[in-house]
């Protein structure tokens, strides 16, 4: 077990594009997605990408805790994901906003648009392929994760900055954002 210490906005690792994984069933990539594991529950986030570790490798373990994805047509998945290689596919046009915070951008939170809804395909440490279809919450944090290993942070993706903000000041400014922001707890 080790905890790994997180890259934070601005370092380079983080602003590349990470590299493809050649053998999703090795030796390093199980040691590494277990210190990612170990990672993401010391840190308290919802979901880490190898990028984050200074591991420039198209990695990502997630978790979509039950009470945020409450209200969402979807049902996510229980338990922590573990995806090598993933792709995304939009499903339709629709977008919505929605609120994030990021391991690497601490202290922060911002309302992102991210697709509705989305199918998404992985390779798993068995080394077979596998996808999913996700909406709502589960959908925003696979968005989130994969921009990781294109070298894309949220606030990257933001339209209006007055939506972006200290966390501890958001949350006082209750009527500036309460049209955007479903609630206030972090996820990574
Ligand atoms: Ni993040």
């Amino acid at each position: 077990m080790a905890i790994l210490k997180i890259a934070r906005m601005g370092h380079p690792i983080l602003h590349r594009r990470a590299d493809p994984v050649a053998d999703a069933t090795s030796y390093d990539v199980a040691v590494l997605v277990n210190n990612m594991i170990d990672t993401l529950a010391d840190s308290g986030g919802i979901g880490l990408a190898a990028p984050q570790v200074h591991e420039s490798k198209r990695i990502v373990v997630f978790f979509v805790p039950k009470a945020r994805a409450e209200g969402d047509d979807d049902e996510p998945p229980e338990d922590v994901t573990v995806m090598v290689n993933p792709v995304i596919e939009p499903l339709g046009d629709e977008t919505e906003l929605g609120w994030e915070a990021c391991l690497s951008v601490p202290g922060l939170m911002g309302a992102v648009p991210r697709h509705t809804a989305i199918k998404y395909s992985w390779t798993g440490l068995d080394g077979q392929p596998h996808s999913r279809e996700a909406n709502g919450f589960h959908a925003r944090v696979v968005q989130h994760e994969c921009d990781h290993l294109d070298g894309i942070l949220y606030p990257m993706r933001m339209e209006d900055m007055t939506l972006f903000g200290f966390s501890e000041e958001t949350n006082q400014n209750a009527e500036l954002i309460a049209a955007a922001r479903p609630d206030e707890e972090e996820f990574e």
